[in-house]
């Protein structure tokens, strides 16, 4: 019989040599993220060779400064370090390309300039553009790229657009978003990032769960009490980041994308194959069979948020919420939300999922843990210290990336006594290298042609619909859900512990 996981892998496309064109070249993602990205995926010998890359932004720059400003971050933010030979080849295959947003003639000046590259290079025409500048100007960049042909694919070529996040403010901003993407580029050539899909251990969820045979038969509502999804920040609001945040908000910036994303992976249905949309499918089927709290009593019983006060972080002071640099001292901007969440679908009927995600928490931690179902209390409970609890699966997303599996075992001695044991995989030591960085992963995929690590358009706009109602619950005049406090530096509020102990459950300590 043949394994359409063992097709899919062996016949997954390569990346392809092609310009890549990125719009919001002098900000933060770009020096930060992108470059280092295709820097280190050149240092591995994985950046296809052909690979041109053109900075588009407004302000005004030669290519020297573009690449000295670039070189100056990749030396501090580098994963594999900084190597000179390396990076004077790679730097030489970037440029900087000068225009306003809104200005056809910038576009039609970059579109003579592609053309001009791959005459230089021998170059096919396949573009990706990146739009990694701020969400004000999306629609001109794609209302512009279209008049501009930029577009157009030719004879065996592509042209491919990866649009960064936020991917809209509420569900009509985004299905705006939508039309404007798709009234430039086919869905098929849209790559929407989430780059918590590119994190390795994101990735390997779907392996963990249908390349083992063990978890799936119990990955139901008969052995499945509970699960979690926790991301905890230790960071505030550094960096100016206040301005943007205080806009968004917890649910927004990472619940909405990055949490559900991590959720619908661990709920979906084993796909049909391992092509884009036969995962995307099932992906978008558990967003969809989200129960949604859309009265204000079913936010407030299923949903709480949270700020932080001024508290203590290692030993640091740190400023309350409001405090922060370029936070609306009034603020109601949540900046930690937990939630209880129903998938109304046969599989996870009766089995809350909890999510919890909140800045200026104890640590930087992002897991997710599977809580079974306790064994039958029927040999060990007259034990002294009874039988300890419950098998508890936890996948670690990050730092640390690895599984653990919570068991009880019998403490060595000649009385018997139970004890909670941990069998424990670390990726650092089981595989000795490092991970690579979810945008080396994902960048590499959209050259490749594959949007499986992608958000499609439905995704996006179910989990948008889900988001919307607890926005409107919190924003209402009349009688909106508390805002409630939490000491920085401490695991939130008391609020968001006694939401779980209504359900006789409690928040795993990470
Ligand atoms: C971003 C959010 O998308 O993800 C940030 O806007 C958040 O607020 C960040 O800090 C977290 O990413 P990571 O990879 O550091 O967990």
């Amino acid at each position: 019989m043949t394994n359409p996981f063992r097709e899919h892998l062996v016949s997954r496309n390569s990346a392809e040599p092609c310009t890549v064109v990125i719009f919001g070249a002098t900000g933060d993602l770009t020096h930060r993220k992108l470059i280092p990205a295709l820097y280190n995926l050149a240092v591995d010998g994985e950046l296809p060779p052909g690979v041109r890359i053109v900075g588009f932004a407004r302000r005004d720059k030669s290519d020297q400064v573009f690449r000295e400003g670039l070189e100056e971050v990749n030396r501090k933010v580098s994963r594999s370090g900084h190597d000179d030979a390396i990076w004077s080849s790679f730097v030489g295959n970037i440029e900087y390309h000068r225009s306003e947003f809104g200005d056809l003639d910038g576009y039609k000046s970059l579109a003579d300039r592609l053309d001009e590259i791959d005459r230089e290079r021998g170059g096919k025409g396949n573009r990706l553009f990146y739009i990694a500048s701020a969400p004000d100007f999306f629609d001109d960049i794609l209302d512009y790229l279209k008049q501009a042909g930029l577009n157009a694919c030719r004879d065996g070529c592509w042209s491919r657009v990866i649009v960064e996040k936020p991917f809209g403010t509420d569900l009509a901003t985004a299905q705006h978003l939508n039309e404007v993407v798709n009234r430039t580029f086919e869905e098929k050539d849209t790559y929407r990032i989430d780059h918590y899909l590119g994190k390795e251990t994101a990735q390997n969820l779907m392996v963990l769960r249908f390349a083992n045979a063990i978890f799936e038969p119990l990955w139901n509502s008969r052995y499945i009490e509970q699960v979690q999804i926790t991301c905890s920040e230790n960071l505030g609001m550094e960096g100016g980041r206040g301005g943007y945040y205080d806009t968004a908000g917890a649910l927004r910036d990472m619940v909405q994308n990055h949490l559900l994303q991590l959720l619908s992976l661990v709920a979906m249905e084993p796909p049909t194959d391992l092509s884009a949309d036969g995962v995307r499918d099932e992906k978008v089927k558990v967003l969809r069979s989200l129960r949604q709290w859309d009265t204000p009593e079913k936010v407030a019983e299923n949903v709480v948020r949270g700020q932080y006060v001024a508290g203590s972080i290692d030993g640091r002071g740190v400023p309350g919420y409001r405090e922060e640099d370029r936070v609306d001292p009034e603020s109601m901007t949540e900046a930690y939300v937990a939630l209880r969440l129903r998938i109304d679908v046969w599989r996870w009927s009766g089995v809350p999922f909890y999510i919890r995600m909140g800045k200026r928490l104890p640590k930087k931690a992002t897991e997710i843990s599977v809580h079974f179902k306790e064994a039958p209390d029927v040999l060990f409970s007259a034990l002294p210290g009874g039988t300890t609890g419950s098998n508890v699966l936890v996948i670690r997303i990050q730092p640390d990336e690895g599984i653990s599996l919570r068991m009880v075992s019998k403490l060595p001695g000649t009385n018997l006594r139970l004890e909670p044991v941990k069998m424990d995989f670390h990726y650092s030591t089981s595989f000795g290298k490092g991970s690579p960085e979810a945008y080396e992963r994902l960048l590499l995929d959209a050259m490749a042609g594959d949007a499986t690590l992608f958000a499609r358009r439905d995704e996006v706009e179910e989990a948008w619909r889900f988001i919307d109602h607890i926005q409107r619950a919190w924003h209402a005049s009349d009688n909106p859900p508390p805002m409630t406090e939490f000491v920085a530096g401490s695991w939130g509020p008391k609020e968001a512990d006694d939401l779980l102990k209504a359900d006789g459950h409690a928040w795993r300590r990470l």
